[in-house]
């Protein structure tokens, strides 16, 4: 917050005003941002495009790229992306008509490599696989993805909201051409984001105006949020040099391992698959997700069915129908997510909680069924 409030007071210069000393203080703050989120995922600076967020970051990487290649007619993507890659696609389908192909996944949420070969068009532009799911955690292999992808001559695009700050990463190892993140998914503020675009990229910008981000994300930049995402990215790097992320794996570890032994009939998704370490998609037979998430808020915990984003829609998750689970499965199934602050006598307590809060509703739901059999 400290970092921030000069730039919502007395910084209040546009970066794009290069003649006065204000203007040119918010310049540094942006360019100092973009090295150090450079910095922390191995992108030269340049590489780097500030956008609003993950989601304006996910569709001007794809119709971007469309953009650039209008010969090109086709897009992949896999059937767990989020509704920001796959909103995307049905808008290029409608506006641009460019057709795309959903490749589906197995029931440990990896994608069917046969079905993708044989999905590749001659006019295929781009495969948008993301690295980290954001209801399950499961992790894609990128990198064997890209070099296969590669030597069928397609851009590879990456939906890394979820990842970054989870996970080792770094741009150019991975060897992907796009990837997308979103600030306040690795301690950043709300309505900030990047793109990345390898350098030769065959891609276009589409926010057009006054040409700020090197004419390839038009608007003036959010100067405090910009920063805050470039404190937020040199704050984690250190944090995982410091074992960030093997606190919250072995917190999530006990977690799960003390959750399956204390409550019969439960189960984790995509155990099979590496996952980032944070989360966990936990299926409770017997009980609603919306019933589990109302009583434990009740209690002041504080967790979602499937994905946030979509807490309100009555559906079940398109991931975990793709990975399989049955309806009944997916409205079974809340998702928990950890962090720094979490410690194991923060996980017993919650698992006291969520056994109460089982039993309660599995009796209700018993009560329930024997009343209307009389
Ligand atoms: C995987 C994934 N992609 C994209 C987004 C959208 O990011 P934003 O809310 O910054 O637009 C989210 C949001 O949670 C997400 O989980």
């Amino acid at each position: 917050l400290s970092l921030i409030r000069p730039y919502l007071s007395d910084e209040f210069g546009n970066p794009s005003s290069k003649t006065n000393s204000l203007g040119i203080r918010a310049r540094e703050a942006i360019e100092k941002a973009r090295e150090q989120l450079g910095c922390f995922l191995g992108a030269e600076p340049e590489e780097v495009i500030f956008t609003s967020g993950g989601t304006e970051a996910n569709f001007s990487a794809l119709v971007g790229v469309f953009r650039a290649q209008r010969e090109k007619r086709h897009l992949i993507l896999s059937a767990v992306e989020h509704p920001a890659v796959s909103e995307t696609a049905k808008f290029l389908r409608e506006m641009c008509g460019v057709e795309y192909t959903q490749i589906s996944v197995d029931c440990s949420g990896q994608l069917n490599l046969d079905q993708l070969n044989r999905a590749i068009r001659p006019d295929t532009a781009v495969l948008s696989v993301m690295l980290a799911n954001n209801e399950t955690g499961v992790l894609s292999p990128l990198r064997e993805i890209v070099e296969f992808a590669h030597t069928r001559k397609l851009l590879v695009h990456t939906d890394a909201v979820q990842a970054i700050g989870k996970v080792p990463l770094d741009f150019h190892e991975l060897g992907v051409d796009l990837l997308s993140l979103s600030a306040h998914k690795f301690g950043g503020v709300k309505g900030a984001g990047a793109l990345f675009v390898r350098t030769g990229t065959a891609w276009e910008g589409v926010v057009k105006g006054g040409g700020q981000e090197s004419g390839r994300r038009g608007g003036t930049e959010s100067v405090p949020l910009i920063a805050a995402l470039g404190e937020a990215a040199r704050i984690r790097k250190q944090q995982m040099s410091e074992g960030l992320l093997e606190h919250v794996r072995s917190i999530r570890d006990f977690f799960e391992q003390a959750l399956v032994e204390r409550i019969p009939q439960c189960r984790i998704n995509g155990t099979s698959s590496p996952r980032t370490p944070n989360t966990s998609s936990v299926l409770i037979e017997d009980t609603l997700a919306q019933d589990v998430i109302s009583l434990l808020n009740q209690q002041g915990i504080i967790l979602s069915a499937g994905s946030a984003c979509k807490t309100a829609s009555p559906e079940p998750s398109h991931v975990l129908r793709a990975m399989g689970l049955t309806t009944v499965d997916c409205l079974s199934t809340v998702r928990f997510s950890f962090g720094a602050e979490h410690t194991r006598e923060t996980v017993l307590h919650v698992l006291d909680i969520l056994c109460q809060t089982v039993a309660y509703l599995r009796a209700e739901s018993s009560q329930q069924i024997l009343a209307n059999s009389r």
